[in-house]
């Protein structure tokens, strides 16, 4: 895996194709595999790069962050490729750090892709909730936290049909370190509530859900609809949050269509 040496570590990632650069931001806990799907199948739009955030996949970091600090690294590592502007494409965690990307770094994207995400903040029960998954972590590593998240990230239909899809990602979670772990659980507990962000971003945004994302639901993708002026959103029906792995055919062609009609 090509890697890139930024201010505080090493960024790992893998690119294909040319062009339009298209930026892949994983989810929580999760790595650039995530995108294996979409990865070779999209790289005639463009030069598509699926990153390792700091700390996850191949990008060993034991330090905290912030989803605004990633948002700056994933800037720099881009910007070291020469990368920029981009189309920031992040999926759940992965969106919350393309919508800090968007308020920071508004002239370094052309567009922008936000896949089974939202911009509200966590609610207080939220908080409860990754407060009581730091303790589940604590006391049984990697492997309890994906016990507790694997059905929530997948439909019923996926489970069902789709194994290999969640053994993959079982064995991604479990990979995940536990000080990383521990830090986004973290990040994702404090970061920021973007919804004031999004009347500034102009430009054009693709909005994807599963139809049955249970994590971040289809009320969460119409507010980033309706607060983001040129967005268009599609809906992805036989998919949980994990759209990009569930049903990656239908995602392919929402994002196929989306960029080939881009300027
Ligand atoms: C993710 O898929 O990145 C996380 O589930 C996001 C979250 O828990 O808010």
């Amino acid at each position: 895996m090509p890697s890139v040496n930024i201010s505080s570590g090493t960024i790992s990632y893998t690119e294909h194709g040319k062009g339009r650069p298209i930026a892949l931001i994983h989810g929580f806990p999760l790595d650039s595999r995530m995108w294996d799907k979409q990865i070779h199948a999209l790289a005639d739009l463009g030069r598509v790069i699926a990153i390792d955030l700091l700390g996850f996949g191949k990008s060993p970091s034991n330090d905290p962050f912030t989803l605004m600090g990633q948002a700056k690294l994933l800037r720099e590592a881009l910007k070291a490729m020469d990368a920029l502007p981009c189309i920031p494409t992040g999926l759940s965690m992965g969106g919350y750090i393309a919508l800090e990307f968007a308020h920071v770094f508004p002239t370094d994207m052309q567009a922008l892709m936000l896949l089974d995400t939202r911009a509200e903040a966590d609610s207080p029960e939220g908080k409860a909730g990754r407060n009581k998954m730091l303790e589940i972590l604590a006391a049984g590593g990697a492997k309890a936290v994906a016990d507790q998240l694997i059905g929530k990230l997948v439909s019923a239909d996926t489970i069902q049909h789709r194994p290999q899809v969640v053994r993959d990602l079982r064995s991604m979670m479990e990979q995940c370190p536990v000080k990383t772990i521990e830090h986004a659980l973290v990040a994702l507990r404090d970061r920021e509530d973007a919804r004031s962000y999004l009347p500034s971003i102009s430009v054009p945004t693709l909005i994807v859900v599963g139809k049955d994302d249970a994590i971040t639901p289809i009320p969460s993708a119409e507010a980033l609809h309706q607060g983001i002026a040129h967005s268009k959103l599609e809906i992805i029906p036989g998919s949980g949050h994990m759209t990009t792995m569930e049903q990656p055919e239908q995602v392919n062609q929402a994002i196929r269509r989306f960029v080939s009609g881009l300027k």
